[in-house]
């Protein structure tokens, strides 16, 4: 069976103002009425091979971890003292399994339409975990993102899959430009299959120190209830890095699944647009809004009223006492507002 390691960081600051540092974009319902965190939980069941899942967040998310977690109650949460990006965190998920136990990592603030495409995908790649590889699911990709990892296509793996000839985490805009000129590079999706196990020897093996705070953090750590707790002081002395630097672009045992599953990591306004249905004119609409002449407008209030006359490819978002209007090319730039800066 595979576990799912759902890893709940990152402030996701391009949704401000729906995304706050107190309610931030795994726990809020953008895509439906299920949170992108409900979702994540919801697409590895038991019923389909799945064990208990992991979850690994900071102090301040627990609440919402706990009150989101459903039907999962089998799940161990894991409090990071500090958060120290991917690498640790998915480090401190490989300690407190089986060494052999395989871990299917998956951000909790992604959006994946085809559940069952999902599924199928994490059955091969946790095929090839088992073999022993470092697996990543492939996505098809659409223009040079620079936000995200590149895989360059190795030989095929008799049974599916490929090996990974390269991994390139966020090259710039030329080069990115050129892989997809190229041709033969999928994005990375941030989904990861490896055993535990596995994981850990790679780290110790690329990042010595890393794996050495985290797993001496463990051994210090303390139980409370569901929760896991490592020890701070430990933990405190590891050096940031994500696992995609640490381990993915390190290790000779790099494989990748493709996986064609609707995938999005609604990365901003202009990503959760195209992920929601729009009308017949492209518009997508949340709460009350009047629009007159519009198109490609996404407007989204939990309050007042919005109403736009004759606009094309804004996003407007209401949320409490914040307002945001913005050009959907705009939209990159949310992140460096005032308000979302200093929230
Ligand atoms: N628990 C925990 N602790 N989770 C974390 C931490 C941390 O310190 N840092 C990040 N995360 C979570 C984020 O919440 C997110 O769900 C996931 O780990 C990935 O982190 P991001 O910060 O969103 O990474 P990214 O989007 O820049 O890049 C990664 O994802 C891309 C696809 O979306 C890389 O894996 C890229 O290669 C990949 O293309
Ligand atoms: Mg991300």
């Amino acid at each position: 069976s595979i576990h799912p390691v759902i890893l709940c960081g990152g402030s996701g600051t391009r949704l401000w103002p729906r995304s706050r540092k107190a309610k931030p974009k795994p726990f809020l319902p953008l895509v439906g009425d299920r949170t992108l965190f409900e979702a994540t939980l919801a697409r590895c069941p038991p019923a389909e091979g799945f064990a208990y899942p992991v979850i690994v967040t900071g102090a301040v998310h627990v609440p919402h971890v706990e009150t989101q977690i459903g039907e999962a109650t089998d799940a161990r949460i894991v409090v990071e003292p500090a958060p120290k990006n991917t690498a640790a965190a998915i480090a401190l998920a490989a300690q407190r399994l089986p060494t052999d136990a395989v871990m299917l990592v998956c951000p909790s603030d992604h959006h994946i339409g085809n559940p069952k495409a999902f599924r199928q995908a994490a059955h091969a790649a946790a095929r090839l975990a088992r073999d022993g590889m470092m697996v990543a699911m492939a996505i098809e990709p659409t223009h040079p993102e620079t936000g995200y990892g590149y895989i360059r296509h190795g030989e095929p793996i008799e049974g599916g899959g490929r090996r990974i000839a390269q991994f390139v985490e966020k090259p710039d805009l030329a080069r990115a430009t050129q892989f997809l000129a190229e041709g033969g590079y999928s994005w990375n999706g941030g989904i990861f299959a490896f055993r535990a196990g596995d994981f850990l020897e790679e780290l110790a093996t690329y990042r010595p120190a890393l794996a050495e705070a985290v797993r001496r953090s463990v051994e210090e750590g303390c139980e409370t209830g569901s929760a896991f707790h490592p020890d701070a002081g430990h933990f405190a002395k590891i050096e940031p890095e994500s696992v995609d630097y640490a381990v993915m672009e390190e290790t000779r045992r790099a494989a990748m699944v493709p996986a064609a599953m609707g995938w999005s990591d609604i990365g901003g306004w202009p990503a959760l647009r195209d992920t929601l249905e729009g009308d017949e004119r492209g518009n997508r609409t949340r709460g009350k809004v009047e629009l007159r002449d519009c198109r490609n407008v996404l407007a989204d209030t939990d309050g007042p009223r919005i109403s736009i006359i004759g606009m094309d490819d804004i996003a407007v978002v209401v949320d409490g006492d914040e307002v945001l209007v913005t050009s959907m090319s705009g939209a990159q730039e949310v992140g460096k507002l005032e308000g979302a800066a200093n929230q």
